[in-house]
């Protein structure tokens, strides 16, 4: 997630960006830049890496100016670079920009304006937004501002800056976050608040499809229809550390809530309502190059791995070719049968784990086409695939995966989706139902993570406990690995995960009195399988915690408690059920004392064999 600073009043302004900047570090960025307001230009300096290459080069050539804005970047669109880097600009560089978000509608507004003449010098969604302000601007940035943004379809925050308006600061946002900060004869505009808690604590929190117009003096807000909005000024009171993490006691508990957005991110231009195909920029893979497949195989490594499981089904189910799904560090030494006629997924959040780059390698080297699903733009296995899907998750920063996870899942059904639009196994009824029912997963998500009481509730009745199981049968089973993994990385309990048919013929021998087992049961046609399985562990004398969607109540006359789900299709359902299970692991981990973001003995990126 890309971090926006932008400052306008009498002191320097490189130095106080650079200091916003490094407050907004922990949300994960690959470039950083400022575009400041001096004698009339605007001076730009920007770079790939960390801040501290952006500050060297300003020491070599220090810029001064008291209005300026700044930025660091999560690449989505365009791979980490000096270039697509921002701020950027119009051709003349009297207008700059800042962005957070993503402009769905970037190729059309672009071709539009290459159209009239105007010229891209990069691969950013960003960089139409200076050439659309550029295109209104006669002399009021205000105004040109808001004519630009009602063009364009998509999140944003932006931060704007115009060397003819030297005494303006403009910001303005719709589903990306911005706040503003209120100095004395200074303000500020900030994508979070501990950027400006240096300077102030007074600050105005805009809302969807509100503008910030910032002198040195004064803060006036509008709609970005230019209606004037009075707002009150909000006054922090939280230490910087816990401002960080937005108020949550833990980054993990952040990341678990942004499910919903990063659900929709990922979906965002791909799966459109009404619109009966997918849409893939950076997947090149024809029907003629999809009827020479005759074998798939999925690799990745811990959750992602259980992400992997969920993408063979479905792959199976809607496009119905063969896949195996495999661990990368066993794929990689077991002699795997790959030619010209495999196709590869491999799935990484961070895009560098060892493991899975080293598979991906072993397929290429014999022939297979790769698709990469991976978090990080840039990332080794998005370079070296021969195709990548990007989760727009955001920067995850617990260790523990939550986020990056679900967004795993939507991207296996998109794949799966493509597959079968391509060869013709996903009829248009079939393709519109999933769509219609995918698109309303993160509006379901979100009213799950209202529910999260209950879960606190049971996660206080647990937390003692050594041993726990986790069962489904079909999907159920992949997302319960998912869940007993969870478990057993933050709070240290011994969980392990069963394929409810299984539990007979062994592990049933340690389900004794009181012994947690939590049962997935949300695959339709599996549901009465399902209560038998449960009557059999009840009859041992565990303590069952069901999971079932609504309307399901039969489940609750053979469980101790049960959490409903929102209705979805069975297939879309481990997307919604995983979120209670990262919400008991997460509640667990708190009650035992566990350091919850950084568990023992676990590191974010697994760079090693
Ligand atoms: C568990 C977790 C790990 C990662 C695994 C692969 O919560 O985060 O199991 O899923 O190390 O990492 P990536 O996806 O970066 O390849």
């Amino acid at each position: 997630m890309c971090g926006i600073v932008g400052y306008i009043g009498p002191k320097k302004a490189v130095p106080i960006l650079i200091e916003g900047l490094s407050k907004l570090e922990y949300r994960g960025y690959d470039s950083a830049g400022v575009a400041i307001v001096n004698n009339g230009k605007i001076e730009i300096e920007k770079c790939k890496g960390r801040l501290s290459a952006l500050e060297e080069r300003l020491k070599s050539n220090p810029i001064d100016g008291s209005l300026g804005i700044g930025h660091t970047r999560w690449a989505t669109h365009g791979e980490p670079s000096d270039v697509n880097s921002h701020p950027h600009s119009n051709k003349d560089f009297t207008i700059s920009v800042v962005h957070n978000g993503i402009i769905e509608n970037y190729l059309k507004l672009k071709e539009w304006l290459i159209s009239l003449g105007y010229e891209f010098k990069t691969e950013t969604d960003t960089e139409v937004v200076p050439h659309l302000i550029d295109y209104f601007y006669d002399g009021d940035i205000v105004k040109a501002t808001m004519q630009a943004v009602s063009k364009i379809e998509g999140s944003y925050a932006l931060g704007i800056v115009c060397s003819k308006e030297p005494d303006k600061l403009i910001a303005v946002r719709k589903d990306s976050p911005l706040i503003v900060g209120k100095g004395n004869g200074e303000n500020f505009i900030a994508s979070d608040i501990p950027a400006v808690l240096p300077y102030t604590r007074d600050v105005y929190l805009l809302d969807n499809r509100e503008m910030a117009v910032l002198t040195k003096d004064n803060v006036e807000i509008y709609t970005i229809e230019g209606l004037k909005v009075n707002k009150e000024v909000f006054h922090v009171t939280w230490d910087a550390a816990s401002a960080e993490k937005g108020g949550y006691e833990h980054f993990m508990i952040k990341e678990i809530h942004e499910q919903p957005k990063a659900i929709k991110d990922t979906m965002t231009s791909r799966l459109m309502p009404g619109v009966d195909e997918i849409k893939l920029d950076d997947i090149k893979l024809t029907k003629g190059d999809l009827e020479n497949i005759n074998k798939i195989y999925i690799v990745a490594c811990g959750t992602a791995y259980h992400a992997g499981m969920v993408g063979k089904y479905v792959i199976e189910r809607l496009a119905k070719v063969p896949v195996e799904v495999d661990v990368a560090s066993e794929f990689r030494y077991r002699n795997p049968l790959i030619n010209k006629n495999t196709l590869m997924i491999v799935i990484s959040q961070s895009g560098e784990t060892a493991d899975t780059l080293a598979a991906l390698r072993l397929g290429k080297e014999n022939g297979a086409r790769v698709i990469a699903v991976t978090n990080v733009v840039g990332s080794s296995v998005a370079r070296e695939a021969t195709d990548v899907l990007y989760t727009w998750a955001g920067p995850e920063i617990a260790v523990a995966s939550t986020k990056a996870y679900v967004t795993q899942l939507i991207a296996m059904y998109i794949i799966a989706l493509y597959l079968g639009r391509l060869n013709g196994n996903v009829s248009d009824e079939e393709f519109r139902l999933i769509r219609d029912e995918m698109l309303k997963l993160p509006e379901k998500a979100e009213h799950l993570l209202e529910q999260k009481e209950t879960i606190q509730k049971f996660a206080a009745m647990h937390y003692v406990h050594k041993d726990m199981f986790y069962i489904g049968r079909g999907l159920d089973f992949a997302v319960a690995l998912e869940g007993a993994l969870k478990i057993k990385e933050i709070s240290y309990i011994h969980a392990e995960a069963y394929a409810a048919g299984e539990l007979k013929h062994g592990p049933i021998a340690l389900i004794d009195k009181g012994v947690p087992v939590i049962a997935l049961a949300t695959q339709d046609e599996l549901f009465e399988k399902m209560l038998s399985n449960i009557k059999e562990v009840v009859a041992r004398g565990a303590h069952v915690i069901s999971f079932a969607f609504e309307g399901n109540d039969d489940i609750s006359k053979v469980s101790d408690a049960v959490v409903y789900l929102p209705k979805t299709l069975s297939i879309l359902a481990p997307v919604l059920s995983v979120i209670p299970l990262q919400l008991l692991a997460y509640y667990t981990a708190v009650e035992r004392g566990c350091d919850v973001d950084k568990p023992r003995n676990l590191a974010k990126s697994v760079t090693v064999e």
